[in-house]
């Protein structure tokens, strides 16, 4: 018995978090609630204080750059510049001069020297998203940084060297670019030293609640919407969701909630949600029946399922489908629908 309640001590312990929910959220911007984005944070933390290289990968939207810039916070070089390129929204050659910089006259069109993002980063965080998308012969010069610490700038011979830690990004899955060779395999083991994975939405769905509520908590200050607040029925769709966007889009969504509706309950019609279903289900239509037979079949699972979100509320669901009540319960009745 006793060794059973040590077990649970050790596992709850596990899945606390380094730092309090106030300074998560005020400090980094960030609620977590799941045990598996706790855990993200967890070796988040732990990892800042080395000056390890950290590969982030997750889908878009979920919150890859926002653990890049807690990792930097924490860790000792917080007081030193943390620096983001994109690495898929530049050329090549452009990519190259952003980070090693240029001196004058090493290329037509090159009017001044440029100090390129690793001198800029120095002593402190460079943080290389969509690095997926990076050229072959820019991820030879970016594995000499990384193996050396050391690079020129275009157009002069001297080495410099520096000292920044490298974070990286992706949500591509690197090791099918490995196989493709696309991605060097020499480089990939030295962005991978320590790998932090963040799960989408819909594998964390303990989070949902606790982000909707963050983001309407934010609303409420920056637009000055001191009423402002979920419905039941829209909290059961937002958790109803499988948010392929991630964060982004449900941030975005309430957001636009919030300012499109009358700014003091967020309702169901008020989310504009783009999919809402699994798309392995999207293409489950079945044919071999009549167009009615086939509207009437979509009806009476659309009337259903609205009549769920509202836990069998009639006259809810009336305004969300924008019907009368009364013909509401004639296609209750005609569908011979239970609820
Ligand atoms: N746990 C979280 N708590 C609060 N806000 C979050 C959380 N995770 C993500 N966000 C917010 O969601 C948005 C997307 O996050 P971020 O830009 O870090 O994602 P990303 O993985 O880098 O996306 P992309 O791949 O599209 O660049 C941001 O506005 C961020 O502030
Ligand atoms: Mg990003």
């Amino acid at each position: 018995m006793k060794k059973d309640s040590n077990l649970y001590d050790m596992k709850s312990a596990r899945e606390d978090l380094p730092l309090s929910r106030s300074e998560l959220e005020h400090r980094h911007h960030m609620v977590a609630e799941s045990p598996s984005l706790k855990q993200v944070i967890s070796d988040a933390v732990r990892a800042a204080r080395s000056g390890s290289t950290i590969l982030i990968t997750g889908e878009s939207g979920t919150g890859k750059e926002l653990i890049a810039r807690l990792v930097h916070n924490v860790s000792p070089r917080s007081e030193q510049p943390f620096v983001v390129v994109n690495c898929g929204a530049l050329p090549e050659t452009l990519l190259e001069t952003e980070l090693f910089g240029h001196e004058k006259g090493s290329f037509t069109g090159a009017l001044y020297r440029k100090i390129g993002l690793f001198e800029t980063a120095s002593s402190g965080t460079i943080f290389l998203d969509e690095i997926g998308e990076m050229s072959p012969a820019m991820q030879v010069k970016l594995l000499r940084v990384l193996q050396e610490g050391t690079f020129n700038r275009i157009g002069n011979a001297a080495t410099i060297s520096v000292d920044v830690r490298v974070i990286s990004a992706t949500n591509k899955d690197l090791r099918e670019e490995l196989k493709k060779r696309k991605f060097r395999e020499d480089l990939f083991y030295r962005l991978n030293v320590i790998h932090l994975a963040l799960p989408p939405l819909r594998e964390r769905k303990e989070d949902i609640a606790h982000l909707a509520g963050f983001f309407v908590k934010r609303l409420k200050e920056s637009f000055d919407l001191k009423e402002l607040k979920i419905s039941e029925e829209a909290k059961n769709l937002i958790a109803g969701y499988s948010w392929p966007g991630n964060v982004r889009e449900l941030e975005n969504a309430i957001e636009r909630a919030a300012v499109m509706g009358d700014g003091h309950e967020i309702l169901p019609q008020d989310l504009v949600l783009h999919r809402n279903e699994p798309a392995a289900e999207e293409d489950h239509i079945e044919v071999g029946m009549t167009l009615q037979q086939a509207l009437d079949g979509f009806k009476r699972d659309f009337i259903k399922k609205t009549l769920q979100l509202t836990k069998g509320n009639r006259k809810k669901a009336a305004e969300i489908l924008d019907i009368q009540r009364t013909y509401l319960s004639r296609l209750i009745k005609d569908y011979e629908l239970d609820v």
